[in-house]
C-alpha cells in the first residue's frame, strides 16, 4: 500500500496529528510534523513517542529511518513545499462549554503568512474536532492575513474518527474517510492522498464542508448517548434486580441497535466525548436549536460517577480514615491519557471526602500523579490493594482480568470491591469471598457475604 508520494505537513503532533503524520508516511508520503512544544519535538527527533499508543513507536522508528517522516518546531519549514497541510491542534473546551479555537486560528494565520504568493495551490485540511462553521472561519482568517495566497489555498474538513488505544490501526485501516470540500481540485488532492487506504476498500465519503463537520459532532454525540443510555439502564436494573450486561447483550443482538458502546460503568471520559457533547450543544443553541437531549447525556454521565461513589459510601460508611484503591487511572484501556478520566474525577471526590486514595494503572501512573499529586501511586495492582478498605475498578485493562482474586482478597483490609467497569464475574468474586458491587448487576452484598453462602445464592443468578 504505497502512494504516489505527496508532500504533506501536519501541524500539531498530539494524538490525532502524530498518528496522522506517521500513517501518511507509512502509506508512502513525505511528511513533516510540526509542534510548538519544543520538548515534544526533541523527543520525536530521538524517535520517542510522547504518549502511549500501540504500534506508534515501531512506525515512528521505521518511517523516520526511511526518511519519510521528519519533525520541526517551525511552521515555515513544514509548509514551504507542502501540497497538503493538516491542522491537528488542540481545541479544548472553554468554561462555557464552547470549543476554544484560538490555536486553530493562530495556526491558520501563521500558515497563511508563511506561504509564498508564487507557489502552487495548497489544500488546508482541518482534522481537529471543531464546531461546524470553522472551515469558513479559517478561510476568512487566511484571506485577511495574506490576500496574495487566498486564491491558492483551499480549505477542507476531514474529521478524524480514530479511537485512542487503537489509533494507528484505525488510521491505517479506517472504516470510513470523510472529506468535506467545495472545489474539484481539493477533492482530487484528497483522493490521491488517501488512495492507498481507499484501495483497501474503506468507505470514502465526499460531501460539503458543513455536512462533514456536523457528521463528526453527530457521531461522537451518538456514542455518548449510547453510553449514557446504558448507564441509565444500569440504574434501572439495580433497582429492579436485573442484569444490565445481559440486557445490553440482548439489545445488541439486534443489528439495528448493535452491542458496542452499551457498556454501563463509571461513565465516559477522555478528550473527545465530554467536550464534544458540550460543544455540540452550545453550537446548536447558537443556531437557535435547543438540544436538551445532549444536556441529559451529560447529566447521566455525572450520575454514573455518583452511583459508584454512592456504593463506596454505602459500603464503607464514613470515608475519613478509609484507604481506597483504584484499579485503572486512564480514561479507557490502551492509553496513558488521563484527560477527563472518570478514575481521576472519582479520586478527587474521595480525597475531598477525607479518604486516602492509592491508584495503579499499567500505563498512566505518571500522568495521573502529575494531574493529581495527592493520589498515591502503587507499582502493581496488589500493592494498590494492600490495606485498602475498598478496591474500585475504574478502567477495564485486560490484565486486571488475570489477577489472582484470592491473593487480592488476602492483602485487602476489607474484602470489598466496587466494579465500575463490570470487569469481574459475580460468581468468581463470591467464590473468592468478596463483597462485590458491580454496575447494573446484582451484588454480592453484606447479607450474602455474612451468610457465608454466596456460592449457593450465586449459582442460581447471573454470572
Ligand atoms: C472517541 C470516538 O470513539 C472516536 O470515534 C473519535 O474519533 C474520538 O472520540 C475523537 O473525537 O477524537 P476516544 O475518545 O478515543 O474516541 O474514546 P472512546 O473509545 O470513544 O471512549 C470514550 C469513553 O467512553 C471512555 O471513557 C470509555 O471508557 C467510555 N465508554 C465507551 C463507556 O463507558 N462505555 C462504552 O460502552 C464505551
Amino acid at each position: 500500500m504505497t502512494a504516489s508520494p505527496m508532500n504533506v505537513s501536519v501541524i500539531g503532533a498530539g494524538h490525532v496529528g502524530l498518528v496522522a503524520a506517521v500513517s501518511f508516511a507509512e502509506i508512502g508520503h513525505q511528511v513533516v510534523a510540526v509542534d510548538e512544544n519544543a520538548e515534544k519535538i526533541a523527543l520525536l527527533l530521538q524517535r520517542v513517542a510522547p504518549f502511549h499508543e500501540p504500534g506508534l513507536p515501531e512506525l515512528l522508528e521505521k518511517n523516520v529511518s526511511e526518511g519519510k517522516l521528519s519533525f520541526s518546531a517551525e511552521i515555515a519549514d513544514a509548509v514551504r513545499d507542502a501540497e497538503v497541510v493538516f491542522i491537528c491542534v488542540g481545541t479544548p473546551a472553554r468554561t462555557s462549554g464552547e470549543a476554544n479555537l484560538l490555536a486553530v486560528e493562530r495556526v491558520a494565520r501563521q500558515i497563511a503568512r508563511r506561504l509564498d504568493g508564487e507557489r502552487g495551490p495548497v489544500v488546508l485540511v482541518q482534522k481537529s474536532t471543531v464546531p461546524a462553521g470553522t472551515a469558513g472561519r479559517v478561510r476568512r482568517a487566511v484571506r485577511l492575513e495574506n490576500p496574495a495566497i487566498a486564491d491558492r489555498l483551499e480549505v477542507v474538513s476531514n474529521p478524524e474518527f480514530l479511537r485512542e488505544g487503537r489509533a494507528v490501526q484505525d488510521s491505517l485501516e479506517p472504516e470510513r474517510i470523510l472529506v468535506g470540500a467545495d472545489s474539484a481540485h481539493a477533492f482530487e488532492v484528497m483522493r490521491r492522498l488517501n488512495r492507498p487506504l481507499t484501495d483497501k476498500g474503506c468507505s470514502y465519503i465526499e460531501t460539503d464542508i458543513k455536512t462533514a463537520e456536523i457528521a463528526k459532532h453527530a457521531s461522537n454525540a451518538f456514542l455518548a448517548l449510547k453510553i449514557s443510555y446504558a448507564n441509565a439502564l444500569a440504574r434501572v436494573c439495580e433497582l429492579a434486580g436485573a442484569d444490565v450486561v445481559q440486557v445490553a447483550d440482548i439489545m445488541g443482538a439486534d443489528p439495528r441497535i448493535g452491542r458496542s458502546f452499551l457498556n454501563a460503568g463509571l461513565g465516559f471520559g477522555g478528550y473527545c466525548l465530554p467536550k464534544d457533547i458540550q460543544a455540540f450543544e452550545r453550537l446548536a443553541s447558537g443556531w437557535g436549536y435547543d438540544f436538551p437531549m445532549l444536556r441529559e447525556v451529560e447529566r447521566l454521565n455525572q450520575e454514573a460517577l455518583e452511583g459508584t461513589l454512592r456504593k463506596i459510601r454505602e459500603g464503607l460508611w464514613n470515608l475519613e480514615d478509609k484507604r481506597i484503591g483504584l484499579l485503572g487511572l486512564s480514561f479507557k484501556p490502551g492509553t496513558d491519557d488521563v484527560r477527563l478520566a472518570p478514575a481521576l474525577e472519582l479520586a478527587k471526590r474521595l480525597l475531598r471526602e477525607g479518604a486516602l486514595v492509592v491508584g495503579y494503572d499499567p500505563e498512566a501512573n505518571a500522568n495521573a500523579k502529575e494531574e493529581l499529586s495527592d493520589l498515591q501511586i502503587a507499582v502493581d495492582p496488589y500493592e494498590a490493594a494492600t490495606g485498602v478498605h475498598c478496591l474500585v475498578v475504574c478502567t477495564e485493562w485486560p490484565e486486571f482480568r488475570e489477577l489472582d482474586l484470592h491473593r487480592l482478597r488476602a492483602v485487602m483490609a476489607y474484602p470489598m470491591v466496587v466494579d465500575g467497569r463490570n470487569l469481574f464475574s459475580r460468581r468468581d468474586m463470591a467464590s473468592a469471598g468478596f463483597i462485590y458491587f458491580p454496575t447494573g448487576r446484582p451484588p454480592v452484598d453484606f447479607d450474602a457475604h455474612l451468610r457465608g453462602a454466596p456460592r449457593v445464592d450465586v449459582a442460581a443468578g447471573p454470572p
